[in-house]
């Protein structure tokens, strides 16, 4: 497949893409960021408080000896002590509760993030293995990512204020100790980083590949597929399927684990080195006489605590290679731009609408297929139109251009006279109602709900009632406990399963609720049973007759009395015209609606 244009790779810098998981944790959860970073900010000083007081007292003990040694200094001491050890503890109570809501409100945002990107893009984009795999990465590991960074940050500005004060210390103390301590510590950093590079490009090189598992485990877990695996005796291959593609990957992240376990090893020698050095020259330093007790006792404190904190550091930003890797992807993913890109005109859906075909040629985006080839139509305003023809003719192809799921490759669909890509997109779609082959029925809404979500601009009981009763499931629903009330899906409680053919009445009264000017059914009686099918068409001729209905059906007596019937054979329109006009052809019409006929009789 060819690649998309809309779906553009960036490499951003460190930098770029901190900025961006700080902007948005902000965003998402203003008060508890910023809390939180100074919370991280205030335990990391505290330490130093604790572990002064302690020096204080030792120092002045030593320098006075027991008995002399002045209370109120040890006092003084003693309170830096306390203040050292209780405040922390509190902070870091209060920190706890703070990360907790941040980690929610931020799961929210991020959530927030991509729901509204997926209501921005359009089918073609989401339909394309280029973007699925960006999907898997941005869904599956952004949130992630943007959590770990913001609580790098939020650990770094601890760390960081630790090392200030840790450096300052030391350079009064001892300069060569701090270059000693630097010197063992860089290489943390490099190691971490390749570590966390090669985990990221593992993860993301293999997206297929995890989407190849989820794609053998879906069936299994979801209860409408796990059906058919059971009868046809499938799920033991589809679990060794599973575990095939998923044992893969283990493999290669087992080889990858094994040489990121070298590389932290390698890190903590040279840090033990770095610190038995420093050790070392702090001890000669007591020798010569240059260092008190309780000041060598402080000094230990600051070598370990600018260890400490300098590795992690280092840890964290090395770290930080793996999640930038997965943040730069959601930056990718939340900067995709639709293909299908709406213009400004409004229009208005009382007004008569003409709709027409100008030379339309379509190929699928990253396909070169032809699969519609130079149609040319005119859709008058309230006029009953058929579409017929074979499996994979062009059909569904040719509702998918009207409703703008994709653009035509070539020639041009114009509405009232003016390109379609013109109109804005919402105000276009409130011109129709559509039932598509695949419809959705929504578990855990009710069955009113199920047929309100078809125009959220009005809540018509009685209309309700109409449309459930034009497309005959109104007697299923009225002897439900709860009628229309009653909740779908029996994963819910209370909620009731309707029948195939039962979920399409419902789906297609949805459809006849919306009451736009323009309805589009593909196939909309294709699991409904003959007697329903025909009261529905019945319905459908007698009660919208002001409105435009363009219908796809294989059963050519529910369309022979439409307007117009259009034949469309491998994306050509083949024959079209009256029913009569069709049968006076001679032609693949007539031979088909005789062929079935034929099986009437
Ligand atoms: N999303 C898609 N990407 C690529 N090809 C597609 C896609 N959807 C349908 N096709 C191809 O387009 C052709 C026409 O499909 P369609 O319009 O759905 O046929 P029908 O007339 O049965 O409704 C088929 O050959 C099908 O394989
Ligand atoms: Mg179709």
């Amino acid at each position: 497949m060819a690649k998309l244009p809309n779906i553009i790779e960036k490499d951003r810098s460190l930098w770029k893409v901190l900025v961006f998981a700080i902007r948005e944790s902000i965003k998402g959860s203003p008060g508890y960021s910023v809390a939180r970073y100074i919370f991280a900010t205030i335990n990391a000083t505290l330490i130093f408080v604790q572990f002064g007081g302690l020096a204080i007292i030792v120092n002045e003990f030593t320098r006075a000896g027991i008995q002399n040694a002045h209370l109120n200094v040890i006092v003084g001491a003693f309170a830096l002590i306390v203040t050292g050890t209780l405040v922390p503890s509190i902070v870091a109570s209060l920190s706890n509760f703070v990360f907790s809501v941040q980690f929610n409100d931020m799961q929210k945002h991020i959530q927030k993030i991509i729901f509204s990107k997926m209501d921005s893009i359009d089918i073609a984009t989401v339909e394309h293995s280029e973007f699925q795999n960006m999907f898997d990465v941005a869904s599956n590991r952004g949130w992630g990512a943007m959590t770990n960074s913001v609580n790098t940050v939020s650990n770094s500005l601890g760390n960081i204020t630790a090392l200030v004060i840790a450096t300052v210390s030391l350079i009064v103390i001892s300069p060569i100790v701090l270059v000693v301590l630097i010197a063992s510590a860089v290489p943390t950093y490099f190691l971490e980083k390749k570590n966390a590079e090669r985990t990221a490009e593992l993860w993301k090189a293999s997206s297929e590949q995890r989407r190849t598992w989820n794609s053998k485990s879906e069936p299994i877990n979801k209860k409408d597929k796990l059906i058919e695996l059971k009868n046809f005796n499938l799920v033991k291959i589809f679990s060794r399927k599973w575990q095939e593609a998923i044992g893969a990957y283990y493999d290669k992240e087992k080889k990858l684990d094994k040489k990121t376990l070298g590389n932290e090893i390698l890190g903590d020698v040279l840090l033990i080195l770095g610190y038995s050095i420093s050790f070392f020259l702090i001890i000669l330093k007591i020798y010569e006489g240059g260092l008190l007790l309780g000041s060598l006792l402080f000094t230990f404190t600051v070598i370990s605590r600018f260890q400490s904190a300098i590795q992690a550091l280092f840890e964290n930003f090395g770290r930080l290679n793996e999640q930038k890797k997965y943040l730069n992807t959601f930056m990718d993913f939340t900067e995709i731009k639709p293909l299908i890109v709406s213009g400004d005109k409004l229009l208005d859906p009382h007004a008569p609408i003409t709709i027409e075909f100008k030379n339309v040629s379509f190929s699928y985006p990253g396909t070169t297929k032809k699969i519609l080839k130079d149609i040319s139509l005119v859709f008058s305003p309230g006029e009953n139109i058929a579409i017929v023809g074979l499996n994979g003719a062009g059909k569904t192809t040719l509702i998918k251009l009207l409703t703008r799921v994709y653009d035509p490759t070539k020639g041009k669909i114009l509405v009232n006279g003016i390109s379609l890509k013109e109109y804005d997109l919402k105000s276009w779609k409130e011109c129709l109602g559509i039932l598509l082959q695949e419809y959705a029925i929504y578990s855990e809404e009710t069955v009113e709900e199920n047929i309100m979500l078809g125009d959220t601009s009005k809540h018509d009981s009685k209309f309700v009632i109409a449309s459930a009763q034009e497309t005959t499931i109104a007697d299923v629903i009225v002897s439900l406990p709860e009628k229309y009330n009653q909740k779908v899906g029996t994963e819910f409680k209370g909620g009731v399963e309707f029948s195939k053919g039962q979920k399409q009445k419902l789906a297609l009264a949805r459809t006849l609720y919306r009451n736009a000017p323009i309805m589009i059914l593909d196939e909309p009686t294709a699991s409904i049973d003959a007697v329903s099918e025909d009261t529905i068409f019945k319905h459908l001729k007698a009660n919208h007759t002001d409105q435009t209905r363009i219908v796809i059906s294989h059963k050519f007596s529910n369309v022979r009395d439409s307007d117009q019937i259009i034949l469309i054979q491998n994306g050509s329109i083949l024959e079209q015209g009256s029913h009569e006009e069709l049968i006076g052809l001679n032609g693949t019409y007539k031979e088909l609606f005789e062929l079935q006929a034929e099986g009437y009789r």
